[in-house]
């Protein structure tokens, strides 16, 4: 079999940049490992910067999204007792969409197959060859029939634990790496959200989020130690925990509902450098991750996507390999601009072991400031709806 662009990993990566390839009129393949119902239930992220949002919209994905999804203006800090608004609208003239990864997908995969798109599922041993040569090409097994698929270009949006970055030979890629000592215990519950608006909370007990997926449907995180078994967290101790950790001296008030789903997340950023190698291109969460406090995972998959579509139809359709050439270097900008942020909102919001008394004061004194401070309030709320898109 031949195509133009082997797209390994069905995620958010792989399927949009499918599909805007195919509004350019360029054909690809989508290979996937897990299952469409796999991919389709797996609770990940839920905001989208307002670039990201307005991405999905103009290729006609925006459907859904605006009809099902919460458009918010602002979001809540809170911090030594105290809970303090930043407000995006009025800061910088833009909002965020609160709508789940997951659903992206689904519109995605949806979109995909009713405009012919080839997505093959299920499949197993992949691998990649060739990428140094004009011919690069993608073997895989599909219902145990060994198969080859040909291309001009592979993109690599096989998520972190992907094949395509460690297939590449040892020292090509510089890692840069930072592993939190703590994790995110996060539960999806049948309540209606106490807040309007996501509220980011540091208390000496640890970070705690509220966040939603749907008017009926609560989002909530918990700062713990990063290989605890979320099996050892009982309802009444989660409950209590955020009731304790969510509390302000303002009268807000935390509303219980039955916890559907919990889970236990590690926090770490990465970034790969360079994210091209010959004919491979790596996108999304094969060549970075960042911890979830700034919201950016999805959104940094979308900003590599565009650069990369972007770069492939000007390459495919007038010949001109100027953009493809730069797609390392012009995505790495906004990368590690993501990363600070992420890093910053990180550090900032959660109690590290070892930490001392001047340590905890320096960072009330930051969320201090930043709540008080225009020009700070700024910087949070621009990073937040999103840096411009670098296409
Ligand atoms: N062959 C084919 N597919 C693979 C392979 C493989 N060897 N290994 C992994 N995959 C698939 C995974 O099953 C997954 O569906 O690649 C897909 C990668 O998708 P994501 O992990 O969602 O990564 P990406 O599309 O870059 O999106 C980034 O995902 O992890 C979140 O927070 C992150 O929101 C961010 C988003
Ligand atoms: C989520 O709703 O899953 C969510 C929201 C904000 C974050 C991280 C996760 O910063």
């Amino acid at each position: 079999m031949r195509t133009r662009v082997g797209i390994i990993g069905a995620g958010p990566a792989g399927l949009l940049l499918s599909h805007l390839l195919h509004l350019e009129g360029i054909d690809s393949v989508v290979l996937e490992i897990r299952s469409r119902a796999h991919i389709e239930a797996r609770i990940r992220a839920g905001v989208l910067e307002h670039g990201t949002a307005e991405l999905l919209r103009q290729c006609g994905l925006g459907e859904r999204m605006d009809r099902e999804g919460l458009l918010h203006h602002g979001t809540i800090l809170r911090f030594g007792g105290r809970s303090r608004r930043i407000d995006f609208t009025e800061l910088t003239g833009k909002s965020v969409m609160v709508y789940g990864q997951h659903e992206v997908v689904r519109d995605l995969v949806a979109r995909r197959l009713a405009d012919g798109g080839d997505i093959r599922f299920e499949v197993g041993d992949v691998s990649i060859h060739d990428v140094n040569t004009d011919a690069p090409s993608i073997s895989y097994t599909e219902g145990g029939v060994a198969r080859t698929l040909e291309c001009d270009i592979i993109a690599g949006c096989d998520g972190f634990h992907g094949i395509c970055r460690p297939s590449l030979p040892p020292g090509f890629i510089r890692d840069f790496d930072r592993i939190y000592p703590f994790g995110w215990l996060g539960i999806l519950a049948e309540v209606s959200p106490s807040s309007e608006e996501l509220v980011y909370a540091r208390h000496a007990r640890g970070f705690a989020l509220l966040s939603m997926r749907s008017p009926t449907i609560g989002r909530f995180y918990l700062q713990c130690p990063p290989d605890d078994d979320a099996g050892t967290w009982s309802d009444d101790r989660i409950w209590s925990e955020l009731h304790t950790r969510l509390a302000d001296q303002e009268g807000f008030t935390l509303t219980e509902g039955p916890i559907i789903q919990k889970g236990v997340t590690a926090m770490r950023s990465y970034v790969a450098e360079p994210m091209q190698a010959g004919r491979l291109f790596l996108v999304g969460d094969a060549a970075h991750i960042v911890p979830p406090t700034g919201a950016k995972g999805m959104n940094m998959a979308v900003g590599d996507v565009a650069v990369l579509a972007r770069a492939l139809e000007r390459q495919i359709r007038h010949n001109d390999s100027a953009l493809l050439e730069s797609y390392s270097q012009t995505c790495l900008r906004r990368v590690w601009n993501v990363q600070r942020f992420s890093w910053w909102m990180t550090s900032m919001l959660h109690n590290f072991d070892g930490a001392n008394a001047f340590d905890e004061q320096v960072r009330l004194a930051e969320l201090d400031y930043v709540t008080t401070s225009r020009a700070a309030a700024v910087t949070l709320a621009e990073n937040y709806v999103g840096l411009p898109l670098a296409v």
